[in-house]
């Protein structure tokens, strides 16, 4: 895929920078890459009304071009500032900058260099190569190519598993199989210098949203705290929305249980319930979703819905359930205990009755001993 993304190549040439009017850079050739944005200053003399022109015309706030300072009067730090933002290569040209009240000028010139950017798709386990091509026809010079990844160059990035990149003369930056991660998606610059001047543009090695697998289930106890955390990988940043039995969870509803936080500089990749209930129990998913970008391949000509998710089954239980096992046991004791009791009150009581027979309702003794006495004619009661 072959992203036509051309290059403003500016180049400032400091011709006439009698009496007090500088511009900056002051460079012989700055190079600033078409889509990307042009800044010059030109500082006078105090109070003095700066003008641009680009060619014959005069030049004034509009569209993505803004002038700041030095229209009127100079008078915050003497200075104009022109930027153009997502500059065209029909800006390239002669811009001068001219004090109205001395007249003096200094003067800059436009060269436009074209640049086609490559980007590419992640895949596991295969190679990618993005690119960075300036037009060397247009650049005069030859080109030189550096990459850099969020301000570091890529080639002071440490790779603990062997070689990760390689940078070819051409431009373009080639990622190993094996050792690239869908980590290593994200916007690369190139910078490229020419001549005396460096400009840069930006190439894409796109991932399409994965999930890092979590617990496919968890038990919780009534009451307790539910926190799931879904990790995304993918660039762009995917989209993370949870939902809950199939149905989307709305954190910002009024009263609504659930809490959504962010997580590891993702939005929405916490969710948290402080304490559970029965009702919560369900399959919790994690959508990461790449919104706005359609990832195309094999080709890039059939666009690929981009959405990855990762499911959990949360169990929630009863807060008595651990209690059950001990109580079954305190009741068996109880049960046993008053068991015995009974059968020992039982048993003592049968005693009891026992020695009451023997002592009040003896008859049968005393009547055998009666019987005995009154055999023995020596019984006194006899
Ligand atoms: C122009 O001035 C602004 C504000 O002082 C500054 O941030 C910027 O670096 C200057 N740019 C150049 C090219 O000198
Ligand atoms: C503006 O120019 C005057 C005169 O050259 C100088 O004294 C003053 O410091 C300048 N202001 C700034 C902010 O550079
Ligand atoms: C400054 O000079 C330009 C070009 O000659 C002119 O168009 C502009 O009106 C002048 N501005 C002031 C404030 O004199
Ligand atoms: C980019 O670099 C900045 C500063 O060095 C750092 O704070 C930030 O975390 C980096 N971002 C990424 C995505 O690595
Ligand atoms: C990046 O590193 C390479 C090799 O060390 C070096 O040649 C190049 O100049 C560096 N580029 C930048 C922009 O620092
Ligand atoms: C750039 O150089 C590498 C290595 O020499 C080569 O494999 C690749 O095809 C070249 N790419 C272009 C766009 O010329
Ligand atoms: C991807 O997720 C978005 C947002 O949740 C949804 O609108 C879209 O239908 C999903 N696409 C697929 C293919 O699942």
């Amino acid at each position: 895929m072959w992203q036509t993304g051309c290059l403003l190549l500016i180049s400032l040439c400091i011709a006439g920078s009698f009496g007090a009017v500088r511009i900056s850079p002051s460079m012989g050739t700055v190079t600033v890459a078409e889509g990307k944005s042009l800044q010059l200053n030109c500082t006078g003399e105090p109070n003095s009304v700066l003008t641009w022109k680009f060619g014959n015309t005069v030049l004034g706030t509009g569209g993505d071009l803004e002038i700041r300072g030095g229209v009127v009067a100079p008078n915050v730090d003497n200075v104009s500032i022109l930027t153009h933002n997502n500059v065209g290569t029909d800006r390239s040209g002669e811009y001068r900058c001219i004090d109205n009240k001395t007249a003096a000028e200094a003067t800059v010139i436009v060269r436009i260099l074209k640049v086609a950017t490559t980007d590419a798709l992640f895949k596991y386990q295969e190679g990618a190569t993005i690119a960075c091509s300036a037009d060397p026809d247009d650049a005069g010079d030859k080109v030189t190519y550096t990459w850099m990844k969020n301000g570091t160059n890529v080639s002071d990035i440490p790779t603990p598993s062997g070689q990760k990149f390689v940078e070819h003369e051409n431009g373009t930056l080639e990622f190993k199989p094996v050792t690239t991660t869908r980590e290593d998606a994200g916007v690369y610059e190139c910078k490229m210098t020419v001549g005396t001047s460096e400009f840069s543009s930006t190439a894409t090695l796109y991932a399409k949203p994965f999930v890092i697998p979590f617990d496919k289930s968890k038990n919780l106890v009534q009451e307790e705290r539910l926190d799931v955390r879904c990790k995304v990988l993918g660039y762009p940043t995917p989209t993370i929305t949870w939902f809950k039995d199939d149905v989307e969870i709305q954190a910002d509803d009024e009263g609504s249980r659930y809490k959504l936080a962010e997580d590891n500089g993702h939005p929405n990749a916490q969710l948290k319930i402080d304490s559970v209930d029965f009702d919560d129990a369900g399959n919790y998913k994690c959508v990461a979703s790449a919104e706005h970008i359609m990832f195309d391949e094999p080709d890039m000509s059939m666009p690929v819905p981009a959405n990855a998710s990762e499911t959990i089954l949360v169990r929630v239980k009863d807060k008595l359930a651990a209690l059950w096992p001990f109580l079954g046991i305190v009741a068996e004791v109880v049960i046993l205990c008053t068991i015995i009791f009974i059968y020992e009150k039982k048993r003592n009581k049968d005693a009891a009755n026992e020695d009451a027979v023997n002592q009040d309702g003896a008859t049968p003794e005393k009547s055998k001993e009666g019987v005995r006495h009154r055999g023995n004619t020596n019984n006194p009661r006899a």
